[in-house]
């Protein structure tokens, strides 16, 4: 007989990524940047929102925010001592044009240029993204997405960033997520501009995957090797799946959610359920004979931010959720699953299922995790914050992911929701996301128990 060691029984199987497996966080500008008004920086549209009295918690903004542009340097070194291989972030678009749409300011490009150069001495690629919600107030007053000259404009600022960073910067992403910028920022009006008009949700749609396609071609022309484009993306269940209300009522959320956004961009057309919602809220004609093949320009990569599940019932009567505009007669029923600290479900096998759909109705096109995480209500004790829950939704996640990988997802790589705490938008710094704690007192940095955990996952390229 063979003797078997204890530790071999006691150990727990180890799951290894696949070899190359890129391992990273994220963090977007308006969040964690500050220096609202330095070097030629114009108002954007989170500023604009954040100083009209109760539109976010307590009338935080992101004036001081994590003060990371200045304090940039000391942020990539802690990147570097976590390991990280790629750090995705945002441009200002208010920095590079601080105009919306004339002439560069190069000292907004200064400051990512020196980012850049940062990162890459660390031996840390960057991921740009072009787009994260800042939008210069200068366009909003013209419009803003419900124009289309905007889509125009983002082409200009993509085709501007690339020509400085380009000789540097391998991997570009249009948008962060627009059902955010569409449907939150022109519908429910909970994220900046914070119109309430589903005309201009549904106009902004589109000019947003027109300025999406337009960016790419011009970031293509600038010799980008990655392309993509990022999508808040999740499995939506109909609540009892042998009815069939709730399964209709599944599928509006579904296409409102995920394939208004992806069956443009991967396979050129709308898809025909969600064509109709154009029509009724008078944003049809805004889709003119050629965007449609702008907006399928082949892209190298999808990014997929994930964070909760959605459950979906039908409801007579129900007045739907503003940010699905359309949604009249559906329901959220609550989920019953333990919740984040934005009490939001947890369900790891929402992000699973996503990535296994995701490679089987959109093939050919890798997939990578360019978000994922959780809010806690995060204490610094002395030099140490505790925080269990959220490396148990990381670990859960990533063996979600994992699973989808065997499964037969292409997942190229997870980007970690947040380096560090910072603007959570509507809800100011009362929600932490970060790996890293910030003392916004003081601005000094603490890593979470999470981030030297997550720091080892990167080490062992597993779990
Ligand atoms: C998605 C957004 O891209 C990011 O800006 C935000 O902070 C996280 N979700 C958490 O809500």
């Amino acid at each position: 007989m063979t003797s078997v060691l204890p530790q071999e029984i006691a150990a727990p199987s180890r799951l290894s990524f696949p070899q190359g497996f890129r391992w990273g966080a994220a963090t977007a500008s308006y969040q964690i940047e500050g220096a609202a008004t330095e070097d030629g920086r114009t108002p954007s549209i989170w500023d604009t929102m954040s100083r009209e009295p109760g539109r976010v918690f307590r009338n935080h903004s992101g004036d001081v925010a994590c003060d990371h542009y200045h304090r940039y340097r000391d942020d990539v070194r802690l990147m570097s001592e976590l390991g990280l291989g790629t750090y995705r972030f945002s441009v200002a678009w208010p920095r590079i044009k601080p105009d919306g749409s004339g002439p560069v300011n190069p000292r907004g490009l200064d400051f990512y240029d020196r980012l850049v150069d940062e990162l890459l001495a660390n031996g840390i690629a960057p991921m740009v993204t072009l787009y994260h919600w800042d939008l210069p107030q200068v366009l909003e007053d013209r419009g803003g997405w419900a124009n289309r000259d905007t889509a125009y404009y983002l082409a200009d600022l993509a085709a501007a960033t690339i020509a400085r960073l380009g000789d540097r910067v391998a991997s570009w992403t249009t948008l962060n997520e627009p059902w955010c910028s569409a449907f939150l920022g022109y519908a429910s009006g909970d994220h900046a501009p914070g119109r309430r008009d589903p005309q201009a949700a549904y106009l902004a749609a589109h000019h947003l995957l027109l300025g999406h396609g337009l960016a790419a071609q011009a970031l293509r022309a600038g010799g980008a090797r990655e392309l993509s484009i990022v999508h808040v993306l999740t499995r939506v269940n109909p609540q009892n799946p042998h009815d069939p209300h709730d399964r209709d009522a599944a599928s509006l959320v579904d296409g409102l959610q995920n394939r208004i956004w992806l069956d443009p961009v991967l396979r050129g057309h709308y898809p025909a359920d969600i064509l109709p919602l154009f029509e009724r809220f008078g944003a049809a004609d805004a889709i003119r004979d050629g965007d449609l093949d702008v907006i399928s320009t082949p892209i190298d990569l999808l990014g997929v931010n994930y964070y909760q599940p959605a459950l979906v019932r039908a409801k007579v009567g129900a007045v739907g959720q503003s940010n699905y505009p359309g949604s009249e007669g559906i329901d959220f029923p609550p989920q019953g699953l333990p919740v984040t600290g934005m009490d939001w479900p947890i369900d790891a096998t929402g992000l699973g299922d996503t990535l296994v759909r995701l490679s089987r109705d959109y093939p050919g096109t890798p997939l990578m995790i360019t978000e994922n995480g959780s809010a806690y209500h995060d204490i610094l004790e002395g030099d140490r914050v505790a925080d269990p829950d959220r490396i148990a939704y990381f670990d859960g996640h990533l063996r979600a992911v994992h699973k989808a990988i065997e499964r037969g997802a292409d997942v190229r790589g997870y980007l970690a929701w947040s380096l560090m705490d910072n603007f959570e938008w509507a809800y100011g710094y009362d929600k932490r996301f970060g790996l890293v704690y910030v003392d916004y007192d003081t601005q000094r940095r603490v890593p979470k128990d999470s981030a030297r955990w997550y720091s080892q996952v990167i080490r062992d390229n597993g779990l």
